[in-house]
């Protein structure tokens, strides 16, 4: 079911009063407050449980609002955005005064967004300003992508939920840093690297790729309750079934040159062959597999291209170490 105009002014209205509404855009569903108000931004940290030194990002309902937002926009920031504005890029530049320093956790640049969704461009231009707002998951947990997943991570905790339906593009945006000559990927996501480079017209550069970061380096994030272990995609048999037979509930994302295999693992997900469908539904398969009782997931990196990069950067997240329980 998808949110009606008199749902979209409630949220605005809910937004107005200092509320939080989480809504749908075309990566994840975002848990949103009025970005220019700092108790309403506090409250966001609260109910995700996420540490206010971690950043969010503002919302806004057109590039042309872009200016109100920062202090300047370098031409590069200006090419990206024009190219991939609406869509899943979100561009880190120095702060505008508007922006209060609660939503940036204290930093004097700013990211921002335009979203290339329907209901969430609806709502930015009902409320007129601009929406903060992370994943609307609690902090480290595995990114919404239906609004039924929004209210089993946050129920009553956020005030209204719009629905837009599943979002189409699964992963969160890419994030690149325009604040220095030489912009850089901080986050692959929805817009390919190949694409950035292409409009850029020189490589990029991307901090930490599955070959130089192993499994285990970085504290988990994106991640399921179940663990996550990460093997050679020939491997993904052979290293399920051996879980299973030591005793744990073994989920598996099986790639697609397994299609049809008899597994003896608890619980299967058959990955779609195309990475367009993978990142739509990566985060839907882990909620799956945990719903499904698994302990331990088994999966494979898949090649780090395309929407690929972005699907092994999550995978490996969610296979980092957990904090003691
Ligand atoms: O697709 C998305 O980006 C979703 C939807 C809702 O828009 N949002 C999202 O927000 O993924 P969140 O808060 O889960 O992740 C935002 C990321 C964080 O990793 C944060 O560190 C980074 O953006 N970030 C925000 N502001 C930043 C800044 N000024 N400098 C560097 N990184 C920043
Ligand atoms: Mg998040």
């Amino acid at each position: 079911m998808t949110a009606s105009t008199h749902d979209i002014e409630k949220a605005a209205g809910v937004l107005r009063a200092g509320g939080l509404v989480a809504l749908p855009t075309e990566t994840v569903y975002g848990l949103g407050a009025n970005a220019e108000d700092p108790v309403a931004v506090a409250r966001i940290f609260q109910t995700k449980g996420r540490p206010p030194s971690h950043p969010l990002i503002v919302h806004i309902a057109d590039a042309e609002h872009l200016d109100d937002w920062v202090e300047t926009v370098p031409a590069a920031a200006r090419l990206l955005a024009d190219h991939f504005w609406p869509g899943p890029l979100t561009l880190v530049l120095r702060r505008g005064r508007r922006v209060p320093l609660e939503a940036t956790g204290g930093l004097e640049t700013v990211a921002v967004r335009v979203p290339d969704h329907p209901v969430a461009r609806a709502l930015l231009t009902a409320f007129g300003g601009g929406i903060t707002a992370p994943s609307a998951n609690r902090f480290g947990s595995v990114s919404p992508t239906t609004a039924d997943h929004v209210r089993a991570e946050l129920g009553d905790a956020v005030d209204f939920v719009l629905d837009g339906g599943p979002c189409q593009v699964g992963v969160e945006s890419t994030i690149v840093d325009v604040t220095n000559e030489t912009p850089s990927i901080l986050r692959p996501g929805g817009v390919t690297r190949e694409d950035l480079e292409a409009v850029l017209g020189f490589p990029l550069a991307v901090p930490s790729t599955s070959r130089v970061r192993v499994p285990g380096q970085h504290p988990s994030h994106y991640a399921p309750r179940a663990r996550v272990v990460l093997v050679e995609p020939e491997k993904v048999v052979t290293e399920a079934e051996l879980a299973q037979e030591l005793g744990h509930q073994v989920g598996v994302l099986l790639p697609p040159s397994f299609a049809g295999a008899t597994v003896k693992a608890h619980a299967l997900v058959a990955l779609p062959g195309s990475m367009d469908a993978y990142a739509r539904g990566l985060y839907g398969f882990l909620r799956e597999l945990d719903e499904r009782g698994c302990d331990l997931i088994v999966a494979a990196l898949p090649v780090e291209e395309g929407l690929g990069l972005a699907i092994a950067n999550r995978l490996l997240r969610a296979a980092g170490p957990r904090p003691p329980a």
